[in-house]
């Protein structure tokens, strides 16, 4: 059997935070630490911590951080858990897992405290949730992984966009992990990633994530993908998401919806691989992060590569309709058109 490598992104270190400083890579392994819920959010908008499941367990650990700055009684620590709740959803609009995560502890927070339990027994399973939160994260992904390298065939070429690997995750990826699955079971893959523009994460992340796997990657610029699907035998899109409606459109990194369109011209599958957490069973519209214009103006915060003063678009995400998708493979099944009927059942199965 193959083996890859063990990397959780987000650490609970006894009342602190650690994460990997994913802004650092792929030049330097550094990890942060905090108890600071401002430090915490401003890493978060940062991308420091990234990908939406992890921006989920991140901000878990935040509020079990929140309870456990709290010196007096029970009152203060759910009063400081519920002003640090508002400060972590404030930090990106797009991932649902930020508001999933965020809620479930709140919702845990009001029980323990209608519960009248000690400051202590508060603590203690606010970080116990928090670190579940992270658990079952990563074994949704090894489900997912399971199921979705069913999918997976000898000699399939998958090209992927962004980071949906563990680094992304509390562990393990979504549709990265569906790719490592592949590769352990023995199956003969390639990748091709994009480089993701304008913040890079899949040249940075996804890329060193494959090769501490060894598995064989391509890096291609985004504006090379309709090449690749036409002649570098591309046999499936695989990425992952940031937030699915019920009708089964899905938000993910921008760059996603070009994607889908250019697979559906060449006839390749197009998978979504992404946890029951990243389905907005609520909402009808998605709202699209807009980030700095800067990011485009300069690489990566350093290189000025056009006039300072041009306009710039930076939307962070965008939305693929469901028509363009051909499956969305969740820990509890592979969700196919019509959607909505297909991820009732998943969501509320
Ligand atoms: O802006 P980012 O880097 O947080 O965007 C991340 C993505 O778009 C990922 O593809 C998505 O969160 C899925 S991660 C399992």
């Amino acid at each position: 059997m193959r083996r890859i490598s063990d990397l959780k992104p987000v650490k609970w270190r006894d009342g602190k935070v650690a994460w990997i400083d994913q802004t650092k890579l792929p030049w330097k392994e550094q990890w942060n630490e905090s108890n600071s819920i401002s430090e915490l959010a401003k890493a978060i908008k940062r991308l420091e911590i990234r990908g939406a499941p992890a921006i989920g367990v991140a901000a878990a650990f935040g509020i079990a951080v929140s309870a456990s700055n709290a010196k007096s009684d029970l009152k203060a620590a759910m009063g400081s858990v519920s002003r640090d709740a508002k400060v972590l959803g404030k930090t990106r609009p797009t991932a649902v897992n930020l508001f999933w995560a965020i809620e479930r502890m709140l919702k845990k927070a009001e029980d323990l405290a209608a519960d009248c339990v000690s400051l202590r027994e508060f603590q203690d399973s606010l970080a116990s949730e928090a670190l579940s939160i992270q658990k079952e994260d990563i074994d949704s992904n090894m489900r997912m992984g399971r199921l979705g390298s069913k999918l997976i065939k000898d000699g399939d070429v998958i090209l992927t966009h962004c980071n949906a690997g563990a680094l992304a995750t509390g562990g393990y990826g979504t549709s990265y992990g569906v790719i490592r699955t592949a590769w352990m079971e023995g199956k003969d893959i390639k990748v091709i990633a994009t480089q993701t523009a304008p913040l890079y994460q899949g040249a940075r992340l996804t890329v060193w994530e494959l090769m501490r796997d060894r598995i064989p990657v391509t890096l291609i610029t985004d504006s090379m993908a309709a090449y690749a699907m036409k002649n570098a035998g591309v046999t499936k899109v695989i990425l992952g998401a940031d937030r699915i409606l019920m009708n089964g459109d899905v938000a993910n990194k921008i760059g996603t919806y070009g994607l889908a369109v250019l697979a559906k011209r060449h006839n390749i599958p197009f998978l979504v691989a992404a946890p029951v957490s990243t389905i907005d069973k609520e909402g009808s519209s998605i709202e699209i992060e807009q980030r700095n214009p800067d990011e485009v103006r300069k690489v990566l915060g350093k290189l000025m590569i056009t006039s300072p003063e041009v306009p710039v678009m930076n939307p962070a995400f965008d939305v693929t309709p469901s028509e363009l998708v051909s499956g969305i493979i969740t820990e509890r099944g592979i969700a196919r058109a019509p959607y909505r009927p297909s991820l009732n059942k998943i969501a509320y199965g």
